[in-house]
C-alpha cells in the first residue's frame, strides 16, 4: 500500500508509560501531568504549562481567564477548525473575522481593519504551523491594549526568532487530539509566560480551586477540564520522540517545496524567513487551475485515482458554516465576506496531512512523480 503511515506511533515507552500510570493507581492530578507541565512548556520556551482536555477547552478556559465575555470582541480567521471561532461564541463574545493572505495565515491588515472599542482579543492561528505575522501582531496588540492569543494547536515546536510558538503572545493554546503531531488521543495545552495568567487558567481547569488551598475552597468559577494521568504519561513518551519527527516532516517538505513547487499552478505555503523552526501539521499548497491546466476538482478526482494523499482541506470559511449563519447576535454572519478564504475553500486549497511528511523519501519522490504525471495529462 502507498502512502501508508501507522499513526500515533508508539512502541515500548508509551506500553511502559501506560503501565506505570495503571499500577501507580494515581490516574489523575498527580505527576505525570505535573512532568508533562514542565517539559513541555520548556519545548516551547514558555515559563508555564497548564494542561487540560483538549485544544478546544484550553481556549475557552484562556478567554474565561482573561474575563473576556458578552460585549467583548475577538478577531480569528474564518480559515481554522471551528473551535478556534466557537470558543469566542461559547464564552458570550463575538468572534470577527479577518481574511488570511498568501500565509494562509490572517492578514495583519485585515485585523487592523477589524478592530473596534469592544475588540478585547486578537487570536492568530498559525495555520499548519507557520507563525507569520506574529511580529505584527504583537505590534497592533500592544498598541491598541489587546491581548494577543496565539492558537498554536498547529504549531508544537514551530518557532519564530528562535522563540517558540505561544510564548510571543500573553499565552498560546495546543491540541493532543489524535490527527496532531503530538497526541494522546485528547488533550490540549496552555503556556504562558504571565505567572498570574497561568495561575487563573490552572484553577479553572481544576474546579476553580487555588493552588495548595483545601481541596473544597472553590475561589473562581471553574470546570473540571484536567487531563488524565494516563494521556499525560502518554505525551511526555511522544515528547522525547517528537523532535527526531519534527526534522524529519521539515526535511519532507523541503523535498516537496523543490517538486511541488517547480510545478506550475502549484505554490506551497510558504514558510516567514525569520522562523527557525517548523512544525508541520499540514502541508498547504495554492492551487491554480489556469496555471496548472484542469480545475482543483478534476485533478483531486485524478488524485484520488491514483491514490495520491492530497485532499482539499476546509469546504467552506466559518462564517457559513450553520452554526453561524443562525447566530441571533450583534454580528451578521451573513454579510461576511473574505474574498482570499473563499478562493482557498472554493478552488484554491490542497491539503496533505502531517502522517505524510514521515514517510521514506522516495515515497515523497513518489508522490511528486504523481502530480507531475497528472499535469503530462493536461
Ligand atoms: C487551529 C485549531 N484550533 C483548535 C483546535 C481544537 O483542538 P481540539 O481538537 O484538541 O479540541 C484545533 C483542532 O483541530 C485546531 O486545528
Amino acid at each position: 500500500m502507498p502512502f501508508d503511515v501507522s499513526w500515533p506511533v508508539y512502541d515500548d515507552r508509551e506500553r511502559d508509560a501506560l503501565t506505570r500510570v495503571l499500577e501507580n493507581r494515581q490516574w489523575f492530578n498527580g505527576e505525570e501531568t505535573r512532568a508533562f507541565e514542565v517539559a513541555y512548556a520548556a519545548f516551547q520556551g514558555a515559563a508555564h504549562g497548564v494542561a487540560c482536555t483538549s485544544g478546544t477547552t484550553a481556549l475557552e478556559i484562556v478567554l474565561e481567564a482573561l474575563e473576556i465575555g458578552p460585549g467583548d470582541e475577538v478577531i480569528v480567521p474564518p480559515y481554522t477548525f471551528i473551535a478556534t471561532a466557537t470558543a469566542v461564541l461559547r464564552v458570550g463574545a463575538t468572534p470577527v473575522f479577518a481574511d488570511v493572505d498568501e500565509s494562509w495565515c490572517m492578514a495583519p491588515a485585515a485585523v487592523e481593519a477589524a478592530i473596534t472599542p469592544r475588540t478585547k482579543a486578537i487570536m492568530p492561528v498559525h495555520f499548519g504551523g507557520s507563525m507569520a505575522h506574529i511580529d505584527a501582531f504583537k505590534s497592533l496588540s500592544d498598541a491598541h491594549g489587546l491581548h494577543l492569543i496565539e492558537d498554536a494547536c498547529h504549531a508544537w515546536g514551530s518557532a519564530s526568532k528562535e522563540r517558540g510558538a505561544g510564548t510571543i503572545g500573553c499565552c498560546g493554546v495546543f491540541s493532543f487530539q489524535e490527527s496532531k503531531n503530538l497526541t494522546a488521543g485528547e488533550g490540549g495545552i496552555i503556556v504562558s509566560n504571565d505567572e498570574a495568567l497561568a495561575a487563573r487558567c490552572r484553577s479553572i481547569v481544576n474546579c476553580g480551586r487555588e493552588e495548595g488551598a483545601a481541596w473544597y475552597h472553590h475561589i473562581n468559577l471553574g470546570t473540571n477540564a484536567r487531563l488524565t494521568e494516563f494521556g499525560a504519561a502518554l505525551l511526555l513518551a511522544q515528547l522525547e520522540r517528537y523532535p527526531e519527527q519534527l526534522a524529519t516532516r521539515e526535511s519532507r517538505a523541503a523535498q516537496l517545496d523543490a517538486g511541488l513547487g517547480a510545478i506550475p499552478g502549484i505554490t506551497p505555503q510558504p514558510t516567514p524567513s525569520e522562523m527557525t523552526r517548523r512544525s508541520y501539521h499540514l502541508y498547504c499548497m495554492r492551487f491554480d487551475g489556469a496555471a496548472f491546466g484542469m480545475s482543483r476538482e478534476a485533478f483531486l478526482k485524478q488524485a484520488e485515482a491514483a491514490d495520491l494523499p492530497i485532499g482539499a482541506g476546509y469546504p467552506i470559511p466559518l462564517y457559513e458554516q450553520p452554526v453561524f449563519q443562525k447566530f441571533q447576535g450583534r454580528h451578521d454572519y451573513a454579510a461576511c465576506s473574505c474574498p482570499a478564504t473563499e478562493a482557498l475553500c472554493r478552488e484554491e486549497g490542497l491539503w496533505i496531512q502531517q502522517t505524510m511528511l514521515l514517510l521514506p523519501e522516495s515515497e515523497i519522490a513518489a508522490l511528486i512523480d504523481g502530480v507531475k504525471a497528472i499535469q503530462a495529462k493536461t
